[in-house]
């Protein structure tokens, strides 16, 4: 306890309106009445991107509580409820679990919270995107926190120019790593580089060595042989005074970069800044959004939100995301639009080899009989 906020962000899909494009407005008011109703919060904030819930919320219990995991839980369950009664599309479909079992994480929700004490003023930024996975935000956060290209404040701001530490969590062997920038810049990028497996999960000021950023990243469980649970991440930043400026945090998506997910989780696409408004994805299930909301924190209040990816200067990133969907959408069922066969969400290729497997023959063997036999 003690002076120090906690802001906690969780997500889930619990059924989508319609199909997987947004969520139906009476999950959102449902998901606020939970949330009124608990005495654990110093306040929160509902919201959307994509058919994903967000619950913003803050408190003074630190990360991983049991109770306000708790609480998101039994939120979502609520939610659920309406959802089946509403024949949303996947009722329930992210709560993994007949039972909650103390820490939300693995349990399907995605989860983002950071403890820190509340500056003089402390602006925060909450990143949410649907339809695609943690590794979407290792660019971004590479640019905010370790290009000077993107973050001016690098060269001549003199409590950011000592730089930051990136912590970076291989999902598929559990472990994780620290890494000092700017002098490792070519070892974090040989990671993060590859974002289906490493993902930053949270990035130090090595000025204060307070927290700057972190994410939703958490393991991948290995499912029927394939890695699964990265869908749709949300991301905490903070900015001003030391950290990135707002207008830095938000600069890397002026640029679309493509992102693991958009159709059946199995394509490349761009992701689309977009308002929240605007984050319901309709062609092709897509393309994969983002949504940037800000807030002020004033003693773990959340002023706010401003949603910062409504202004116009955003115009032209959403055009260019157009044109990229065009391009790649023209490639349909092919590499690397389609995903590579191991990062496929979906896959019909054990059956489909399975059907064929006697059909194989060695390289070096022949197939004339089986060409004699397409003769009419
Ligand atoms: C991607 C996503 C959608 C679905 C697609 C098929 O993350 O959620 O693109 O994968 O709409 O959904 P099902 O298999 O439920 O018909
Ligand atoms: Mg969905
Ligand atoms: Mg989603």
């Amino acid at each position: 306890m003690g002076n120090k906020i906690t802001l906690t962000v969780i997500k889930a899909d619990i059924g989508g309106f319609v199909g997987h494009s947004s969520v139906h407005p009476r999950l959102l008011a449902k998901a606020g009445e939970c949330l009124a109703a608990s005495d654990l919060l110093v306040d929160f904030h509902v919201t959307h991107v994509g058919d994903d819930i967000n619950l913003c919320m803050t408190h003074r219990r630190g990360v991983d509580d049991d109770k306000i995991h708790k609480l998101a839980w039994e939120t979502f369950l609520s939610c659920t409820e309406v959802s089946k009664e509403l024949k949303l599309y996947g009722a329930g479909q992210d709560l993994l679990s007949d039972a909650f079992s103390g820490n939300i994480k693995g349990m399907g929700p995605g989860v983002a919270e950071m403890e820190f004490e509340e500056r003089k003023s402390e602006p925060v930024i909450i990143f949410m995107a649907d339809k695609t996975e943690p590794g979407a935000w290792n660019l971004p956060l590479y640019k905010m926190f370790a290009d000077p290209f993107n973050t001016i404040g690098l060269v001549i701001d003199p409590k950011m120019h000592a730089g930051f530490a990136f912590e970076v969590h291989d999902l598929i062997e559990n472990k994780k790593v620290l890494f000092n920038l700017p002098e490792e810049l070519y070892d974090l990028l040989i990671f993060i580089g590859a974002p289906g497996r490493y993902c930053i999960k949270s990035v130090y000021s090595r000025t204060t060595g307070e927290i700057a950023a972190t994410s939703s990243t958490q393991r991948l469980n290995l499912m029927a042989g394939r890695y699964v649970g990265k869908d749709d991440p949300v991301c905490i930043v903070r900015c001003q005074s030391g950290l990135p400026a707002v207008g830095e945090a938000l600069e890397p998506f002026a640029t679309p970069h493509l992102v693991a997910g958009w159709m059946r989780g199995s394509h490349h696409g761009p992701l689309m800044p977009v308002s929240v408004a605007q984050s319901n994805p309709t062609r092709f299930d897509g393309p994969p959004r983002v949504v940037a909301l800000g807030f002020q924190l004033a003693n773990g209040k959340l002023v706010g939100p401003q949603d910062f990816f409504a202004d116009p200067s955003y115009d032209e990133a959403r055009r260019k995301a157009n044109k990229l969907a065009d391009y790649l959408r023209q490639l349909g069922p092919f590499e690397p639009h389609r995903l590579p066969l191991d990062e496929m969400e979906y896959t019909t290729m054990p059956d489909v080899m399975a059907k064929l497997k006697d059909r194989f023959v060695d390289v070096n063997g022949d197939l004339e009989s089986d060409v004699a036999a397409t003769r009419e």
